[in-house]
């Protein structure tokens, strides 16, 4: 969508995979989905350093409504619990530590779990998000005819637009029609939403990770050439910090995220993520890579031994017009025992001849010895289980 929003993937946070529905408040007072929950968010991305890193967005998703609109005006109402002062407040706030505030909707006539959704209220409920300064809106597609998503999304956004406030917009469309088996219209995608999901929701495991990194690369020649800047494809949430990904996992799923030029979208208890996991969260080359301002998609090139090579073509350019690239070796062995791999660059059909600087985006000594690479030398690398080895070749 070309309203100038988006023109890198979306980064900040999102509470769905870690928060879910959570609605007693008396029970988990830390974390139901509350006011106190995303100021509490937005305080420590700010104190963390998350802000710093590039994460933005503040995103409230499900479960923030009251059950029904309210009588007279036929507006959403935020649960008067949970939000006491309203969402406008919670902008406020959000605004104030220098971060953006996004809201989770649904085109159908409610919401995944049960909440109202827009799709009698369209005019009404763009304005009322603009009112409340929201600044990015999910709209998901459940409680909907999926034939009808390629006219009422659009029209959803348009009335976003017609409000004047710039919105990101994020679209569940190809979700819910590549369920029944329709391939999405990615042309109108482009053209109407600044990312949307793909396929399924992400869920705190590895079976799961891997799942959705099959899904993006067995597609990838189909989906890969739809992502721009302005219009990204969108895997779901980083489930760093969580219950189930291993240390090695984890940094797989950012490499990965990193090139595939996905939202990165934390969702997970900021106000108790270990150090570890806040580094790779917060690794600045790393995020550079998935930002890189070319915004190309990278892809899986290599499948060889269950070790799979993810390569994306990143600036700078050289003097004579090669990219520069970050290469992910990821493991799907389970043999338990680091595997050693090797691979001349001419195979991954790098050719700028001047050769490459290389960079260990993952490791404290960072450039590798030599200084350069040719493209008939022999890349050696040694990738653990489940885990990831991340470079930068720059072209020379
Ligand atoms: C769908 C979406 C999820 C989340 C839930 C909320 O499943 O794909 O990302 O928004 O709905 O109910």
């Amino acid at each position: 969508l070309d309203n100038g929003l988006a023109l890198t993937p979306p980064m900040g946070f999102m509470s769905w995979e870690r928060y879910r529905c959570l609605i007693d408040c008396e029970k988990r007072p830390n974390e139901c989905i509350s006011e106190k929950l995303f100021k509490n968010i937005a305080d420590v991305m700010v104190e963390e350093g998350y802000k710093d890193a590039g994460y933005e967005y503040v995103i409230i998703d499900d479960c923030w409504l009251e059950k029904k609109r309210d009588n007279v005006t036929g507006r959403l109402v935020p649960d008067k619990k949970r939000f006491p002062n309203g969402m406008k407040a919670v902008a406020d706030y959000i605004h104030s530590k220098g971060l953006k505030f996004g809201l989770y909707e649904d085109y159908g006539t409610s919401t995944c779990a049960g909440y109202p959704g827009v799709i009698d209220n369209m005019k009404l409920d763009a304005d009322t998000f603009a009112e409340w300064e929201v600044d990015y809106v999910k709209l998901d597609g459940c409680n909907a005819d999926p034939k009808t998503m390629d006219v009422g999304y659009p029209k959803f956004g348009d009335y976003l637009n017609k409000t004047g406030r710039p919105m990101v917009y994020s679209c569940s469309w190809p979700v819910y029609q590549e369920e029944k088996g329709t391939i999405p219209n990615y042309e109108l995608m482009i053209k109407h939403c600044n990312l949307w999901r793909n396929w399924d929701d992400i869920q705190d495991s590895y079976d799961s990770l891997k799942k959705i990194m099959d899904y993006f690369s067995r597609n990838q020649e189909r989906i890969q050439p739809q992502a721009g800047p302005g219009h990204w494809n969108d895997p779901d949430m980083l489930l760093l910090g969580n219950y189930a990904l291993s240390y090695d996992q984890s940094k797989t799923q950012m490499a990965v995220w990193a090139i595939l030029a996905a939202p990165l979208l934390m969702s997970t208890d900021l106000r108790s993520v270990t150090p570890e996991i806040k580094a790779i969260l917060q690794n600045k080359e790393i995020i550079a890579v998935n930002q890189d301002a070319l915004g190309i998609q990278g892809k899986r090139v290599i499948l060889i031994n269950k070790i799979e090579v993810w390569v994306k073509p990143i600036s700078p350019v050289s003097k004579t017009g090669h990219y520069s690239y970050a290469v992910a070796f990821v493991s799907r062995r389970d043999d338990g025992f680091p595997f050693d791999f090797g691979l001349k660059l001419s195979d991954l059909k790098f050719d700028n001849l001047n050769g490459y600087k290389v960079h260990d985006l993952f490791a404290k000594t960072k450039t590798l010895i030599p200084q350069k690479y040719r493209t008939e030398d022999t890349f050696n690398v040694r990738i653990n289980p489940s885990g990831v080895q991340f470079y930068k070749f720059t072209s020379l």
